[in-house]
Parts: structure tokens; sequence; C-alpha cells
């Protein structure tokens, strides 16, 4: 390791939201000692601003870390950055690289000025350049950028949508940002090839549009950041977007192999708490996983994922639409299908797989369970009320706001009883979440307890049973706050093996 230090990983603050917008000033530290991050009313333009406040330097500075960029340019060996695996190395080549041509070009540079012109040379070599910061950024979730000129927007986890003090001011450092983006992403991007969607190496998603036309702002990207190791179930109980029944509802209808929709507004949380419940997916189930680009991470062995590959070439050769590698899946005889995402005519191929006994998962953009069967049923989807029906539950999450605070609830878990002839549904909604005392209410009995009764031969008491002591049991978790998502996993196949230990072990008692 070299001299310097950078910590990625600051710890960061706990960032309460004020109550009066004109009074929001604060500052926390993203990539220690460099980089911190204001955010503050703006009297001026009357709001929040986030300002992303990097090491200052000299002009005569700047033009020296040019020519040392310039140099550095010429001289990285790009497959040597491929192969310096952790950051660590990278960080180390960095730093050797640019000593080296600084003794080459004969400057001289206090060890400050070069500390601080390392981490320039760091974010835009090995990081992603103006943005970097943001990506350190724990309270950040997504980061847009409209055009050339415009300013970079977030979402904060507690402030929401905020402007930055960050642009790109011309078309070339714009088209090479997002020619970066693909490239870091393992894809293309071009003129003829002008849409990216892909997955950063830490695994943020992102998508970007490639334009260089002058007559319009340019190039636009999106990235939608997302932790690698995905939330567990008790983390999210932690977050209280749900409550313990509906964690022990999912476990159940998950090992009865009961077919689930997740629905929900953009960014509302609905892959996020896909991937939390996925946890209770059996252990020995076959799960497949089809999606549009990568968010799908499943703590488990036995997994096929796979991502639809868009056309390289504008006849759409080499391409692979969720269509064709959803009838593939079935192929593979998997006891859980997951798609990330259903928009169109693919939501056949997945209720058709449903009829004949492949359960699924799913998410879809919709609002409540009547939009979500009306989108199901009318072009282009288009589907039977008998396929429909093959649907068991569907779980609805929404932003929302409690205390004037942001967050994100499960609404609803609504079952579908019956689809009727007329495309109507009746439903039963056995959860749900009271915005007026902020509680989530068990209302009614479970109609799918009473099909897996029936299909598996379990009466219903039992299955009730069940419930009641998996509730204590993910609440006794949650207690004694066991999150990580080794230990969740392991508590899990723990009980599926022995429940009387794992209970002993947490002090719960059986129902
Ligand atoms: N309960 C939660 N508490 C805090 N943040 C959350 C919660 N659930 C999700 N998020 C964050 O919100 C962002 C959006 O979540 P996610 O991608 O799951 O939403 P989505 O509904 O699938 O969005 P899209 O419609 O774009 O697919 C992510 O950055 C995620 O980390
Ligand atoms: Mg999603």
């Amino acid at each position: 390791m070299g001299d310097i230090k950078l910590n990625l990983n600051p710890r960061m603050p706990s960032v309460p939201r004020p109550e009066d917008k004109t009074k929001i000033n604060l500052r926390y530290m993203v990539i220690d000692p460099y980089v911190s991050i204001h955010i503050y009313w703006d009297e001026k333009s009357r709001e929040v601003i986030y300002e992303v406040e990097e090491p200052l330097l000299s002009e005569g500075d700047k033009a020296n870390l040019k020519r040392i960029s310039d140099a550095m340019r010429e001289v990285v060996n790009i497959n040597m950055m491929e192969e310096e695996k952790t950051q660590e190395n990278s960080l180390d080549y960095i730093e050797k690289t640019a000593k080296l041509i600084i003794s080459e070009l004969g400057l001289s540079i206090e060890q400050e000025t070069f500390d601080k012109m390392f981490y320039y040379l760091y974010r835009n070599f090995i990081g992603l350049n103006e943005i970097e910061a943001m990506i350190h950024d724990y309270y950040i979730e997504d980061i847009e950028c409209n055009g050339v000129g415009e300013p970079i927007y977030l979402a904060h986890r507690v402030f929401r949508n905020i402007k930055t003090t960050v642009k790109f001011h011309d078309l070339d450092t714009l088209s090479s940002f997002v020619e970066k983006l693909a490239q870091k992403s393992g894809k293309h991007i071009s003129y003829s090839s002008p849409i990216l969607d892909g997955s950063l190496p830490d695994g943020s998603r992102v998508n970007a549009t490639y334009t260089t036309d002058i007559s319009s702002k340019g190039p636009t990207f999106t990235i939608r950041k997302f932790t690698k190791v995905p939330w567990t179930p008790v983390q999210l109980l932690g977050f209280h977007e749900l409550s313990p029944e509906m964690l022990a509802y999912f476990w159940i209808i998950l090992q009865y192999q009961s077919n689930l929709m997740i629905v929900g507004g953009t960014g509302s949380g609905k892959t996020t708490l896909l991937n939390a419940i996925a946890f209770f997916i059996p252990q020995e189930n076959r799960v497949v996983s089809i999606e549009d680009t990568r968010e799908i991470n499943l703590p488990r062995e036995n997994w096929l994922p796979s991502v639809v590959r868009s056309g390289v070439t504008s006849g759409g050769v080499g391409e692979v639409d969720m269509f064709s590698l959803l009838r593939g899946s079935f192929r593979q005889n998997p006891d859980y299908v997951i798609v990330g995402e259903v928009r169109g005519i693919e939501a056949s191929v997945l209720f058709q797989g449903m009829a004949s006994g492949h359960a699924s998962i799913s998410t879809m953009h919709a609002d409540s369970v009547d939009a979500l069967i009306r989108r199901l049923e009318t072009p282009p989807i288009n589907l039977s009320p008998m396929l429909v029906n093959g649907l068991d539950v569907v779980a609805i999450v929404s932003h929302a706001i409690v205390n004037g605070r942001e967050t994100r609830r499960l609404r609803e878990i609504v079952e579908v009883v019956r689809v009727q002839a007329d495309g109507t549904a009746l439903t039963n909604t056995p959860f749900s979440w009271n915005p007026a005392d902020d509680k989530f209410y068990f209302k009614k009995e479970s109609k799918i307890f009473e099909k897996i009764g029936e299909k598996y031969g379990i009466p219903v008491e039992e299955l009730q049973r069940e419930f009641n002591t998996r509730t204590k049991l993910i609440y006794s978790m949650f207690q004694k706050k066991v999150f990580g998502y080794e230990e969740v996993q392991r508590i899990f196949n723990d009980y599926k093996k022995n429940p009387q230990e794992v209970l002993q072990r947490f002090q719960v008692s059986i129902a």
C-alpha cells in the first residue's frame, strides 16, 4: 500500500429530516479526507441544493494535473488496471505511476498538493469522474443526468429529489463519460446502438442514451444504486417497511410455491422486497431468474440467472428477449421462476407457466390490484381471465410520508381468490398498513392458506400455528439484531432442518 490513505467508506452520520426545509444545512464526508457533501437551503433559488466539495487546486496545480493526466493516459496500461483486482492495488498503481510521471516531467510538487491531485487521478482513472462522490454517498438512491449543461439530479434517502451543483459542461465530456459507463458495465454504446442497459461492477443499474447530435442536449444517463448484498427480511423489518406477520406469511406461501407479484410505482422498492423475501424460497428449490438488467441477487446456490441480451446489430442478430428466455426457462424445470419486471407480452408465457404448475415471483408497475388486473387483461398483454386466475398473491409497495419523513411501506397484501369470466377479481386482503397510525393490521383469515391446505393435505390450523410461530421467530431475530445476510440465511435453513432447535435458540415457544 502506498502512502496515501483514501477511505472510500467513511462512517455515515444519521441524517434527520428537519421540520423546516429552510433550515437545512449539513455536511458529511463521503471520501475521507478529500470529499464532503454539503446540503443546504438556497435562499436565492428557494430549494435544497446538494454540493460536492472537492479539494481546491490553484490554477498552476490544475495545469500540472492536466499534464500528469495526459501523460498517464498514455502510459496507463488498461489491461493491467483490469488485472489489478483489488481497489488497493489500483490505487497503488495510480500513485506509483503518477510519481514516476512527475519525476520524468521534472515537476516539483509538495506532498499536500500531490495528495489532492491523487484524489482527482483516482476519481478520473478508477472512479466515475464528477459523480464518484455521489456513488460513495450512502444516502443516494438515484443519479440522473438529462444532458449537457443540465444539473445532475438525485434521489436522496432523506431529502428525496434534489438538485446538485454538478454539471457536464460540454458534449465531449458527457459523451465520453457515457462511453465509460458502458465500458465499466461490459457493454457497448454508440451512435448506431444508442441505448445502454447494464450494471456497474458495484451492482448499480445503469441506463443511458447516446447521441452526439448538437441540436439535442446530448447523452443522458440514470444510475440506480443497488447494494451488492441484498437487504434481508429482518432488515426490512428494521426499516418498518412491513410487519413480522407479513414476513411469516411470505415465508409460508413461498414454501408452498404460491405465485406472487410485487407491484408499486417507480422506485417504490419492488425489486428490493423481491430480493429480501427470496430468502424464503426453500433452499433445495431450483430457481431460474429472468431480467433486463441484473438486479436480482439471491442468497442461494441452486439458481440460474439470465439476463436479456439486446441486439448487437440493428437487425437484432444476437438478441435474446424476455419472451424467449422465459420460454426456455420452463424447459430447465424450475421450482420457481423469477421475473425482474414484467412489461409486455412475456406476461403470457409467465402466466401459462403458472397454469402448468411453475411457481413464480415477479414485479410489475401498477398502483393497485385492480390496475394490475386491468393491465394484464388489456393490450398489449391481453391475458384471459382464466390465466390471470393463476396469480395467488399481490403485494403492493409504495412511497409513504410518515411523520414528515419519506419512507417505504408494504401497503397491502391482497389474495386473488377468483378471477371471474368478466375479468373482475374477487380478492381478500389479509394484511394492510394504516397511514393514520403507521401500523400494520392483520385483518382477515388467509384464503391462500386454505388453498395450500387442500393442495398439500395440511390442516389450516397447522398452517396458522406455523404462521404464528414464524412470526415470533422473526420478531425475536429482530430483537436480537440478527440482520446479516449469511446469518439470516443460515437460520432459515436450520429452521427447515430442525425447527425445535432454532426456536429454542431464539427462546420462542410454539404458538
Ligand atoms: N424499505 C426501504 N427503505 C429504504 N430504501 C429503500 C427501501 N426499499 C428500497 N429502497 C431503495 O429505494 C431505491 C429503489 O428501490 P427498488 O429498485 O427496489 O425500487 P423498484 O420499485 O424496483 O424501482 P423500479 O420501478 O425503478 O424498478 C433503491 O435505491 C433501494 O435501495
Ligand atoms: Mg425494480
